[in-house]
């Protein structure tokens, strides 16, 4: 027996920026805001330190960073803290733009780092709740960043709740 099957791609398309300064002013600022959480990450156990900034269709931004625990799995990622924060805070705003920037106390992250399956599987969430994409733009501590147009990219062949 010979069974045929059809092999077909699935394309993603990211976009570059060099470095901070090419992108547009107010994803400057949200990277800025990443940033600044970033650095107040309680990461005491990894030393790896993840901020995460949302902004808002209002304008408003809000922040997130990863938060450890000793019994480790307790813990939780930065992206988690602030996607969750903006579901509880601001339940009806349609969110426009993620920012997420991570460092090492052990070693310099001068490339943009992806989130990890959980916070991807958590993101685009909110992204069907809102019907409508959420930009993602990845950066290390310093060097280029990488953008997503919406949380769908990071997610190939993935589950929401339209399967349900
Ligand atoms: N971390 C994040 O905050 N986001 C990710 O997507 C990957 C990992 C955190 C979790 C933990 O505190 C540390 O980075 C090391 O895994």
């Amino acid at each position: 027996m010979v069974y045929m099957s059809k092999k077909s791609k699935i394309e993603i398309t990211v976009e570059v920026f060099e470095n901070q300064s090419e992108l547009p002013k107010e994803i400057k600022e949200l990277m800025d805001r990443a940033k600044h959480a970033r650095k107040e990450a309680y990461a005491p156990y990894s030393h790896f330190n993840v901020g995460a900034a949302i902004l808002l269709d209002s304008g408003e931004i809000t922040i997130g960073n990863n938060q450890e625990n000793a019994a480790y799995p307790s813990g939780l990622c930065a992206e988690r803290v602030a996607i969750f924060h903006c579901g509880a805070a601001f339940p009806n705003q349609t969110i426009k733009a993620m920012a997420i920037t991570a460092s090492s106390e052990t070693h310099k992250v001068e490339e943009p780092i992806g989130s990890c399956g959980a916070c991807r599987q958590s993101l685009i969430e909110y992204e069907q709740k809102q019907n409508s994409p959420i930009a993602i733009y990845f950066m290390g501590e310093t060097g280029k960043i990488i953008k997503v147009n919406s949380v769908k990219d990071l997610l190939p062949l993935g589950f929401d709740a339209k399967h349900l």
